[in-house]
């Protein structure tokens, strides 16, 4: 959609607003389904990256039998996914919380099947606990490493899980299996340092051949990790049902891994501008955000208001959102994407957005967005065709 279907699709809604084309959605899951066709693996999908309830509900029915299952973010946002009808659910990061904990077990007590993830003795015991407590037994998942160290000194990948290499996680795993309440029924290991490394950004240009190269020499290196890993613990007897790996910027090569019985994948379906900077994995964007034109202070400078929905994760110009629509706005550098207004330049050309019109942006992470916004405008065929609420319209923030 260009500008003017933007403008004519808002037209009468209260700015800013948020909106998601479904059909781009659809095809996303799509391309999805095509890049784990034929691998025997099927796709979890990552709720971080969505927050949206009738979302997350649409991605799983499109992906049919290809898909299955959530990976959630906290305790407590698996339990309210459980609740409104989701299972199979991984909890990819560790947390001790008593309480949380307690109402997982709970439901799993009830039948659910919500595994925790765990890679130290603190969290087998605080799971040990609360499983105890409710009467029932927990499905843990232990987390392997598998960022690249080169040297002692030098960790390529994200700061995870303690456990490098198959030993440590082996011995984890039969500690966990050793004590009443816990039972491990797989791995994990995340390659946040392929999956999660654009390649092809134009932020910062002169790094991509680098982060090219690291990726070559790190897939290799992943996929012996956890292969070995997986090796270990069979042969230590536990019964491995999961291995997961990767994410929406890792898709083509963490499927061709034996081992991996699932890959995980949330950013591509709605596509932050983040995902248009890999060279391996192509989506299109479906989500964007419509800021009001609230002001001109100068000649070829519009002003909007608001708009400083920055990302997490390390700093710089490309965790801000991009102006989308009209093409060549720009920021004005001493200002940014800024917390009450967002100042942009105008290109020489193309049309100009007058005040009280939107401006489209795309932000750069997917589900952060819905932490900015209560209603997700829902559009097919170019038409708003429904409104719904997102986690925080809902009332619930799980970070
Ligand atoms: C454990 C884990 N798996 C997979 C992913 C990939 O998610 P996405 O496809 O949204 O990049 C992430 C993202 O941070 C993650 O933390």
């Amino acid at each position: 959609m260009d500008w003017r279907g933007f403008v004519a699709l808002l037209e009468g809604e209260r700015l800013p607003a948020a909106i998601v084309d479904l059909d781009a959605l659809d095809r996303n899951v799509d391309r999805v389904k095509d890049a784990i066709e034929g691998s025997g693996k099927t796709c979890r999908v990552a709720s971080k990256s969505v927050r949206h309830v009738g979302l997350l509900r649409r991605i799983l029915e499109r992906g049919g039998e290809a898909f299955r299952g959530l990976m959630c973010f906290t305790l407590e946002e698996a339990c309210f996914l459980y609740d409104r009808g989701f299972d199979d659910l991984l909890v990819a990061y560790p947390s001790v919380q008593p309480a949380a904990l307690r109402e997982l077990a709970r439901r799993v007590a009830e039948g659910a099947t919500i595994r925790p993830m765990v890679d130290a003795l603190p969290h087998l015991e605080a799971c040990a606990r609360a499983a105890r407590e409710a009467g029932t037994t927990l499905e843990v998942i232990v987390e392997l490493d598998v960022a690249w160290q080169p040297t002692d000194a030098l960790h390529l990948g994200a700061l995870r899980s303690p456990l490098r290499g198959a030993a440590a996680l082996r011995d984890l795993a039969l500690r966990a299996n050793a004590m009443d309440g816990l039972e491990v029924v797989g791995l994990m290991g995340y390659e946040a340092h392929v999956a999660g490394l654009p390649d092809d950004n134009p932020f910062s240009r002169a790094l991509n051949p680098m982060r090219r190269a690291l990726k070559r020499l790190a897939v290799p290196r992943v996929a012996r990790a956890r292969a070995e890993a997986t090796e270990a613990l069979r042969s230590a007897g536990v019964d491995v049902r999961v291995v997961n790996g990767g994410g929406t910027g890792s898709l083509r090569t963490t499927t061709e891994e034996a081992c991996v019985t699932e890959v995980t994948a949330g950013s591509g379906f709605l596509c932050s501008h983040l995902f248009d900077y890999f060279r391996d994995a192509r989506f299109e964007p479906a989500a964007f955000f419509a800021l009001e034109v609230s002001r001109a202070p100068e000649d070829g400078v519009i002003t909007c208001l608001g708009g400083g929905y920055v990302a997490s994760g390390e700093p710089g110009w490309d965790r801000l959102p991009v102006p989308w629509m009209p093409p060549g706005l720009g920021y004005v550098s001493m200002e940014g994407a800024g917390e009450v207004q967002t100042p942009l330049r105008l290109p020489r050309t193309g049309p100009r957005p007058r005040v009280g019109e939107p401006v489209i942006f795309r932000h750069a992470k997917a589900g952060e967005l819905a932490e900015r916004f209560d209603t997700y405008l829902l559009v097919r065929d170019g038409e708003v065709a429904l409104r719904e609420p997102t986690y925080r319209g809902e009332g619930r923030c799980f970070l």
